[in-house]
């Protein structure tokens, strides 16, 4: 048990599975008291009971659900000192611009970006008011790099995320609220698995191009995120914060 994050509350955002449920346990350990949001409600309650925190119903996309879940964090434990917003999808239907129809755009536009808006909007009043706050929005290394096993809405959504949260940690800086968007590149979670499980030769050629030559696993995230959450990463804002084995910095990997 440490005490990296003692005193703090924290939401997280799909924080019932991947990079979410190992952030939610990392910084439990940390010492804050962690309130999670999102829709798998047996898996929910139940990690919240094992970290000591709470469970909300969630859906990210809908901005009564989120504004209850930042408010009623607050009001239940105090305080708002991090917002990890994390829930995000990969879905199938999404694939080259030439095969993705406007719904599945729309869907994942929905649950990957207007959610971060969303949740950064519900978040942010309680971090000025208490004149601090770290605010992690998960975006990708796909929002930095382009990709041909192209997942349209999915990299463009990605892209959002990053430059909606570089600015909002350019706006808020000297209200003491920090805002950087986490950039993992792949990690090894059921929305990967279950792209690749389909596709074992789309994972083949993406390891490929990891310097590392695996994929990440969720705790490796966490760490991340932890840093970023802490007040270790004081001087730390509005930035694009790659955590991807290598990838972005690669042009020829080793064999
Ligand atoms: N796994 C990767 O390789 C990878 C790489 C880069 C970025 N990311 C991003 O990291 C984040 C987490 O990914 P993961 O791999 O841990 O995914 P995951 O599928 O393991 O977990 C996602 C969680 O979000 C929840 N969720 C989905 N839709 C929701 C909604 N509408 N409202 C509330 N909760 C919802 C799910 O129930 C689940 O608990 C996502 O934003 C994803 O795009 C993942």
């Amino acid at each position: 048990m440490g005490t990296r994050l003692e005193g703090k509350v924290a939401v997280v955002t799909g924080g019932c599975s991947g990079i979410g449920l190992a952030t939610v346990r990392r910084f439990a350990e940390e010492g804050a008291t962690v309130v999670i949001g999102d829709l798998d409600d047996a898996a929910g309650e139940r990690i919240a009971e094992e970290v000591g925190g709470a469970y909300v119903h969630c859906d990210v996309t809908d901005k009564e659900h989120v504004d209850a879940l930042f408010g009623g964090a607050k009001d239940r434990f105090g305080s708002l000192d991090i917002a990890f917003n994390n829930a995000g999808i990969s879905p199938p239907e999404d694939d080259s611009i030439l095969d993705t129809d406007l719904e599945a755009w729309r869907k994942v536009q929905e649950v990957n970006l207007t959610s971060v808006y969303l949740c950064c909007k519900a978040a942010l009043p309680h971090m000025i008011e208490q004149g601090k706050g770290s605010i992690i929005n998960t975006a990708s290394f796909v929002a930095v790099m382009g990709a041909a096993t192209s997942q349209i809405s999915y990299s463009a959504s990605k892209g959002g995320v990053l430059s909606m949260s570089r600015e909002l940690g350019v706006q808020f800086a000297r209200q003491g609220v920090r805002v950087n968007a986490l950039c993992p590149g792949p990690v090894n979670t059921p929305l990967l698995q279950e792209l690749f499980a389909k596709d074992p030769e789309r994972a083949a050629r993406r390891l490929v191009h990891v310097p590392m030559g695996r994929f990440a696993e969720p705790e490796e995230m966490a760490n991340a995120v932890l840093f970023l959450a802490s007040d270790e990463s004081s001087f730390i804002t509005a930035n694009t914060f790659l955590v991807d084995g290598g990838i972005s910095g690669a042009y020829v990997t080793p064999l």
